[in-house]
């Protein structure tokens, strides 16, 4: 083929590999700091890294990382949630679409706070989030949900209560209620801790 036909060929394909790393880049964060929200047996949340601190001290850069159920868990770099993280029968999956229209997944319910060394269980607790913080960029900053375009979580440790909803609308993961708790950020089923 023609030289010039072959340089043409080469920065075409150059080009299309940009836009694919570029888009994949978008739509994912590194293992430890992505969530996942798919049954309430599939699914990673966003944990102090340290043993024993309040959620609230654990929102510095490093403080954080994803922990996951056996079985989502994909990665090294992240934690195992154990099997008696959230209480017997106490926590429940619902997916849908939201205000307008666009895909959520969500887990509500009640946990055992002590089943996590990470936590303290008085620790009045504190949300994590992909889009607000400083910038709206996150907390952890570049916090991202695997398949949604936001999350929203909370954890309530001395409530034994927690939720996460992954959402493709802003409009149904709000980041502006951190300090109203669960029921009022995620509309669920809390069973007795709600
Ligand atoms: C909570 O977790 C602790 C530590 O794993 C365990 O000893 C305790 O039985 C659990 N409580 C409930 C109600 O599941």
């Amino acid at each position: 083929m023609p030289h010039s036909a072959f340089k043409f060929l080469l920065l075409l394909s150059a080009f299309s590999a940009t836009l694919s790393s570029a888009a994949v880049l978008e739509a994912r964060a590194a293992p430890d700091n992505t969530v996942s929200v798919t049954s309430t047996t599939n699914y990673c949340m966003i944990m102090p890294r340290n043993a024993h601190t309040n959620i609230g001290d654990s929102e510095q850069t490093g403080g954080m990382r994803s922990y996951c159920s056996a079985s989502a868990h994909s990665s090294p770099s992240q934690g195992t949630l154990p099997g008696n993280f959230w209480r017997a029968r106490e926590v429940a999956f619902k997916s849908g679409n939201g205000k307008n229209g666009k895909k959520y997944a969500q887990l509500t319910g009640c946990i055992n706070a002590s089943s996590l060394d990470r936590l303290n269980p008085r620790d009045d607790g504190g949300q994590y989030d992909s889009s607000g913080g400083a910038g709206g960029r996150g907390n952890p900053q570049g916090s991202a949900c695997a398949g949604y375009s936001h999350y929203v979580e909370l954890v309530e440790p001395s409530a034994n209560r927690a939720c996460i909803r992954c959402c493709n609308d802003a409009a149904d993961c709000p980041t502006g209620k951190d300090t109203q708790g669960c029921p009022a950020v995620i509309s669920g089923n809390y069973f007795n801790c709600g």
